[in-house]
């Protein structure tokens, strides 16, 4: 497949900003990617699509989400409005609990067709690229059928899907020990060996797994050659994001309550820190120091978080603008945090960037500013989504 996108009138590469711009396209990568009037002549014969003067971003990149789930928690959202806390719902057996019944209630089927609606929402966002974890089934059989659930949307959805094994939180019923045993001598072996999952991620907080349990998970998750990912420092500070830095995660997501401490051990080894404003803001608690950790050198990521509790945000774009004016990032950088940042969340240089040789994944806006979608609040100027060169939207 060949093909040139020629009437750009501004692009984000996300690092470059340029103008009157066209894109070559070869067998689903960037080929070429430059100023209109210095196009080689031999992309010019190829077949061509004028986008019109429109702006175009890379595809979002959406590194966290928690998108496979039963039932809903409007309930528990409402309690939680008039004051209730999200931690003494978790500890009475609510939050992740209630999700993890109606989790289990789902067949198969249900959870695929709920998921492919979701999924499709975030299409319709620009979104090209999407993480997905398991963490409702918590029981090894409820986990593997979550995880089949997202095999079968990395299959059929337009998207690229990336699978993680999330130990959420430990089951009721269960002696702690025995759970850790269970995840890392019978889950995390049989997901490395069937495939399921590329990486493992867990919820180390108050209320769920300790450092040391998580230690024992991540190793394990290490020795069968899985990556690794953490939930650190939302609730209480524990440490985890020095031991995501430690073990060489991908990344530590949430940092609600890290520390200057926490953002040198992520700069120094290039662990991700990805913020979740859906949560933060959701939960009221103190939104993540996206500037500041910016400028200790972190590679600073933005995820939706999306889930049925702590975050059921569906848009990528209000996430941005609330980093922008709670966190202190620039627009651009926001785009950034997005895109090629998210991108290195799931160990990918060659997704969320508009650059030769990268995935031709790409958003174009219905004007002729890029950033357009960012100013707009509540509503987003969208004209067509490309996944590999292709209109998916
Ligand atoms: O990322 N923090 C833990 N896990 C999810 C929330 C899950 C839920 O509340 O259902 C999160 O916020
Ligand atoms: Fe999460």
């Amino acid at each position: 497949m060949k093909r040139v996108f020629t009437g750009i009138a501004e692009l984000y590469t996300p690092y470059e900003r340029l103008e009157q711009a066209a894109l070559a396209v070869q067998d689903r990568r960037f080929v070429w990617v430059g100023a209109e009037s210095s196009l080689p002549r031999e992309y010019r014969s190829w077949p061509r699509t004028d986008l019109g003067g429109r702006g175009v971003v890379p595809g979002i990149v959406d590194a966290h989400t928690h998108l496979v789930y039963g039932g809903d928690r409007l309930g528990e959202y409402l309690q939680r409005a008039r004051g209730d806390s999200y931690e003494a719902i978790l500890a009475a057996g609510g939050g992740i609990y209630a999700t993890v019944r109606a989790t289990h209630a789902a067949s198969e089927e249900e959870l695929y067709e709920l998921t492919r609606a979701r999924a499709h929402l975030f299409l319709a966002q620009g979104v090209t690229a999407l993480e997905i974890k398991s963490g409702y089934g918590l029981l090894p059989e409820a986990e593997l059928k979550m995880l089949r659930v997202i095999k079968k949307l990395k299959e059929t959805l337009p998207q690229r899907v990336f699978p993680t094994l999330l130990a959420h939180v430990v089951p009721q019923g269960w002696a702690r020990g025995e759970y850790v045993a269970m995840f890392c001598q019978e889950l995390i072996p049989e997901v490395a060996r069937s495939g399921l999952a590329g990486a493992v991620d867990v919820f180390c907080d108050q209320g769920a797994f300790t450092l040391e349990e998580t230690r024992k998970i991540l190793e394990a998750a290490l020795s069968h050659g899985l990556k690794i990912k953490l939930h650190a420092e939302q609730i209480a500070h524990t440490g985890a994001t020095r031991l995501a830095a430690e073990l060489g995660a991908l990344s530590a997501d949430h940092l609600e309550q890290s520390t200057p401490a926490d953002w040198q051990a992520l700069a120094r080894v290039g662990t991700v820190g990805t913020v979740l404003p859906g949560a933060a803001v959701i939960l009221r608690k103190p939104f993540p120091k996206a500037r500041a950790m910016w400028d200790a050198g972190v590679k600073v990521a933005i995820a939706t978080d999306h889930n049925p509790g702590s975050s059921p945000l569906y848009s990528p774009w209000l996430g941005m603008q609330l980093t922008i004016s709670l966190g202190g990032l620039s627009a651009e950088e926001a785009l950034a945090a997005h895109t090629a940042h998210a991108a290195l969340a799931l160990g990918r240089t060659d997704l969320g960037r508009i650059a030769v040789g990268a995935q031709a994944d790409f958003a174009v806006l219905d004007s002729r500013k890029a950033l357009e979608g960012l100013y707009r609040w509540g509503h987003l100027p969208l004209w067509k989504v490309f996944v590999g060169g292709t209109d998916c939207v």
